[in-house]
């Protein structure tokens, strides 16, 4: 089933109520479901640097932190990222097909920066492309007895009824909870093949002078999935880094050298903003966090990349940033707004699918909705059901040290099908043009629950069931 208003649901209890405000002018209805499930609210803790998850590669100057994205348009292409800590080392990859002999060598490109008292170490990205779809790769890197492998499978040749499974994370941080996360996410059936990441990443910038080392833990951290399976970065506010206090001018200077992304291939000017085609699914990245008001280079890349989408070729519209435009917590309530206002009408406009959104750490799932009429003289600021909307989902539950959000705006608004304050994942599964499954996996101690999920269907490509439907009428 789509999203339908909860209100619907329990229609036959409440019609009196109902009726009574109607009579009186008031235009009322009720939200969804506010989880019962409650989480141990004490903060928790960063995993100590001695942890196994952040051990380092055996040997000297081994690569470390080695994770993967997208190299180009269509999935074609991949890009290699690791680090060496103590000198520049090989800066190649050898990469071949799992059933070939031939194997291959590609350069990469090595940047390094300084933040306060830190400087990093030789950051390698290695950009392949014209890869053959929907095949294994092993990938080789580092030199002599440092020398790591890995493996990836490229996604199958973009077309609308490719079936694909991608995963979701937010605000993963590295505490035992964010273990407990990404843990869970790789024991998943469902079997994610590229990771959404909808921003905040390392948390770094909670320690004194944003200590960079614990951006080098994170990327040890994450390694066990990243360097397996692409993950589309998008940023938040974490990753800003700017502290003029201490000679830090430029924002998102560490994230900008560390995860690289393919936004030339995409017309963007900036890394902060780009999309990709994956498989059925066409995914729009875009920056809470810089300019995109009118006229800034954010807004003119949007204006040509909505009508660019071809549903025909990829009937999955997906947009990622990290402050939602639909939020009923207490916690960040409203911040993304001056989005909404700008955007919305867009994404109605070209019937978005699915927007997934963190920052607030908690889980929440719009119904379909938009707010999309005021025009400043006619007060009509109400969100009302909308068939051609994005259903929105926040799902900033990572797991960072600075807890979950508990606090929710009361009553629950009309807006909000599902509201649960735990960490956990999400995980959004591809049948074919017409239908996608999404589920919420809570952090239920030890195991992985799903606590919600949703079937969408598509708008652009109608079902059989659909079909008949509208043909009966
Ligand atoms: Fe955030």
């Amino acid at each position: 089933m789509d999203s339908t208003w909860g209100c619907a649901r329990f229609f036959h209890l409440l019609l009196p109520l109902c009726l009574i405000l109607m009579i009186n002018g008031v235009e009322f209805c009720y939200g969804g479901i506010t989880s019962t499930y409650l989480r141990d609210k004490n903060l928790s803790l960063d995993m100590p640097l001695h942890s196994d998850v952040f051990s380092l590669p055996a040997g000297y100057n081994a690569p470390q932190q080695v994770h993967i994205t997208q190299g180009d348009r269509e999935g074609k292409g991949v890009i290699i990222s690791w680090v060496t800590p103590d000198e520049l080392g090989s800066s190649t990859v050898l990469y071949w097909a799992e059933d070939s002999k031939v194997k291959n060598i590609a350069n990469s490109t090595v940047v390094t920066y300084k933040y306060y008292d830190y400087n990093s170490g030789y950051i390698h990205h290695c950009t392949i492309e014209n890869l053959e779809y929907d095949t294994k790769y092993i990938y080789e890197i580092g030199d002599g007895s440092n020398a790591r492998r890995f493996w990836f499978i490229t996604p199958p040749k973009v077309g609308p009824d490719v079936p694909y499974t991608f995963g979701l994370i937010g605000d993963l941080g590295q505490t035992f909870d964010s273990n407990k996360t990404l843990t869970h996410y790789e024991l998943n059936p469902a079997k994610g093949q590229t990771m959404l990441f909808v921003g905040d990443l390392s948390y770094a910038d909670c320690y004194p002078n944003h200590d960079n080392t614990r951006w080098d833990t994170w990327g040890r951290f994450i390694e066990r999935n990243a360097a397996y399976q692409p993950w589309i970065w998008t940023a938040g506010n974490h990753e800003i880094d700017f502290v003029p206090e201490i000679g830090e001018y430029e924002p998102f200077k560490p994230y900008k050298h560390r995860y690289f992304v393919p936004y030339r291939a995409a017309n963007s000017t900036s890394p902060l903003w780009y999309s990709v085609k994956r498989a059925s699914a066409y995914i729009i990245v875009m920056s809470s966090y810089s300019a995109y008001g009118k006229y800034t280079p954010q807004y003119k890349w949007l204006t040509n990349e909505l009508p660019k989408v071809n549903r025909s070729e990829t009937p999955w519209l997906i947009v990622l940033m990290h402050a939602p435009m639909y939020n009923s917590y207490a916690h960040h309530y409203m911040e993304g707004e001056t989005m909404r206002v700008m955007y919305e009408s867009w994404f109605v406009e070209y019937k978005v699918d699915v927007v997934f959104s963190g920052h607030v750490h908690a889980y929440e799932r719009s119904e379909r909705i938009s707010n999309i009429r005021y025009n400043v003289v006619n007060g009509e600021c109400t969100p009302m059901s909308d068939q051609s909307a994005p259903v929105y989902i926040t799902i900033g539950d990572g797991g960072n040290q600075e807890g979950l959000v508990t606090e929710m705006t009361e009553p629950q608004p009309s807006y909000s099908a599902y509201r649960e304050a735990s960490f956990g994942h999400g995980t959004f599964e591809i049948k074919n043009k017409t239908h996608a499954y999404f589920s919420w996996h809570r952090n239920q101690d030890d195991y992985a629950v799903e606590a919600d999920s949703l079937w969408f269907h598509n708008r652009y490509w109608k079902s059989s069931e659909q079909l008949a439907v509208a043909s009966y009428r």
